[in-house]
């Protein structure tokens, strides 16, 4: 009977963690930029099962606030005291009581495990018409797992490695903790359970003895690739979790097109999306739901996170979030980009450039050491270097706007709101408090005074003065210029 469909998955979720030493519960500690705990509800939907639920204990509000956010379509199941597996499953079992067919257990604290990996699982489990499939791996340490108890190709019974004998601690076959069940073997089973054993606890794996005992045929599916069954029970684990699906990822958009320098030191999120020919330097950082398009070169020592990088442009050394960086556009060295940052087609910002709600036109170009706070710089307009859009009055911010084509002089504050048309100009060192219109230059700072003779009364037996007399400029002020020369723009 292989009907290919899944009634229910359980993802057992209620453990303490206590090894990670943490204020969050285990299963929201993130692998690859994503929690656990979504890690495995991604897993079981390859499933497309009727009901997905999942099993909390240990701080079980920031788990349901968490999957309320990311999962609103799972059911909820509290276990009041953690009396082991098999209590968690009659935990989960009990909100999705009348179901029949065939139901997956899995685990929330096995991040690498692919939906692909169940639905092998449960293929293996429909057409062997078995009433469990238990998924086990063959790894190098089986200390700390189960041992699967075989003849042939039966499982005959789970023993947990504190009630193993010598011989059974031997076996390198474990079990996963991931199981497919009949639904109806698995109740009768569950009903079954006593803590007659080393801890004291329901054993889930006691399930699988009964069932033989009770003649139903128990298989294993052999997973190959058993890091995908790896748990995580502590920080050091956390991170060569990390690692393997850091390394994953890369693989996978290597072989999909994109160059990387430096898988060393290279990091890309779960949810990041990369185009053929996308070329990322050493120290690269892409998280949360950034892309990049292609042709595009990101690096080297670049974070980035929710931001959008567009075809061919250029992000060298930058800090950027919820941003967007067009086609051609270039950014860095240095630069750092806070959200809602959009650098346009071709546009340029430079290093030492911090901007934030900032929108550049395309072409425009903030090549240096500028501050760039709530602005709106029309296409081709240049912001000389040093300018500080001075968007905060102490009480509130403002947002101000350059039009296209401007040119705004070095060393300048635009103090918001305030305006510079298209194609005006506003002289280095102004403070810039009132609209200036198009075809006009804003200048506002205090005239230049020159005085004459200043050296000689202030600085006598300077180098300064030494070098003023080699210039031909006297003592006697007999050739003094004007007192206070005007400079006009
Ligand atoms: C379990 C299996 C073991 C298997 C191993 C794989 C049992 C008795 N043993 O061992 O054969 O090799 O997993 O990792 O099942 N959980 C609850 N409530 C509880 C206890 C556990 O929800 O009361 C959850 C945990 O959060 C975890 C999963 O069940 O997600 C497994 O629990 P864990 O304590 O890690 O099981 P092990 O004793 O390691
Ligand atoms: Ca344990």
């Amino acid at each position: 009977m292989a009907d290919e469909t899944v009634s229910a998955v359980i993802i057992l979720a209620a453990g303490f963690g206590t090894r990670m030493k943490s204020a969050r519960p285990k299963v929201l500690h993130e692998v690859a930029g994503r929690s656990m705990i979504a890690h495995a509800i991604n897993a079981a939907n390859a499933l497309a099962p009727q009901r997905l639920v999942v099993v909390l204990g240990h701080e079980r509000e920031m788990v349901a606030q968490h999957l309320s956010d990311i999962a609103p379509h799972v059911q909820l199941a509290f276990q009041e005291q953690m009396l082991g597996t098999g209590d968690a499953v009659r935990v989960g079992q009990s909100v999705i009581s009348e179901i029949s067919g065939t139901i997956v257990v899995t685990s929330g604290d096995v991040p690498l495990l692919e939906g692909e990996t169940l639905r092998e699982l449960v293929r293996t489990h429909q057409l062997s018409d078995n009433a469990i499939t238990v998924m086990t791996a063959v790894v190098p340490n089986p200390d700390g797992y189960g041992r699967i108890v075989r003849e042939q190709d039966r499982v005959t019974a789970i023993v947990e490695q504190l009630d193993a004998n010598a011989d059974q601690k031997l076996i390198n076959e474990i079990n996963a903790g991931i199981y497919a069940f009949d639904a109806q073997v698995l109740r009768e089973g569950l009903a079954q359970l006593a803590p007659i054993n080393t801890q004291g606890e329901l054993y889930l794996t006691d399930v699988i003895a009964f069932a033989n005992a009770n003649g139903h045929k128990v298989g294993a599916y052999q997973l190959l690739d058993y890091q995908q069954a790896e748990g995580v029970n502590d920080r050091i684990q956390l991170a060569a979790r990390n690692a393997e699906m850091n390394s994953r990822i890369l693989r996978r958009w290597m072989l999909a097109g994109v160059t990387i320098v430096d898988p060393a030191t290279t990091w890309i999120g779960a949810e990041v999306d990369l185009a053929p020919d996308v070329t990322l330097k050493p120290g690269t950082s892409l998280e949360g739901a950034t892309s990049v398009a292609a042709g595009a070169v990101v690096g080297p020592d670049t974070t980035l996170i929710d931001v959008e990088v567009g075809e061919n442009a250029e992000v060298v050394r930058t800090h950027a979030s919820l941003s967007v960086i067009d086609a051609d556009a270039k950014v860095g060295p240095f630069s750092y980009l806070r959200p809602g940052t959009i650098v346009g087609e071709g546009a340029k910002i430079g290093a030492f450039v911090e901007a934030k709600n900032a929108q550049l036109g395309a072409g425009a170009k903030v090549p240096h050491l500028t501050y760039c706070g709530d602005a709106v710089v029309g296409a081709g307009a240049n912001i000389g270097a040093g300018t500080i859009f001075a968007n905060y009055d102490g009480t509130s911010k403002s947002v101000s706007h350059v039009g296209e084509g401007s040119f705004v002089g070095s060393n300048s504050v635009l103090v918001a709101p305030v305006t510079i048309a298209a194609g005006a100009y506003v002289g280095a060192g102004s403070v810039i408090t009132r609209k200036v219109e198009s075809g006009q230059l804003g200048v506002a700072r205090s005239q230049q005074r020159n005085i004459a003779g200043w050296v000689d009364s202030h600085r006598a037996g300077t180098v300064t003065q030494e070098a003023a007399h080699k210039c031909g400029q006297s003592g006697d002020n007999s050739s003094r210029s004007d007192d206070e020369t005007l400079i006009t723009e």
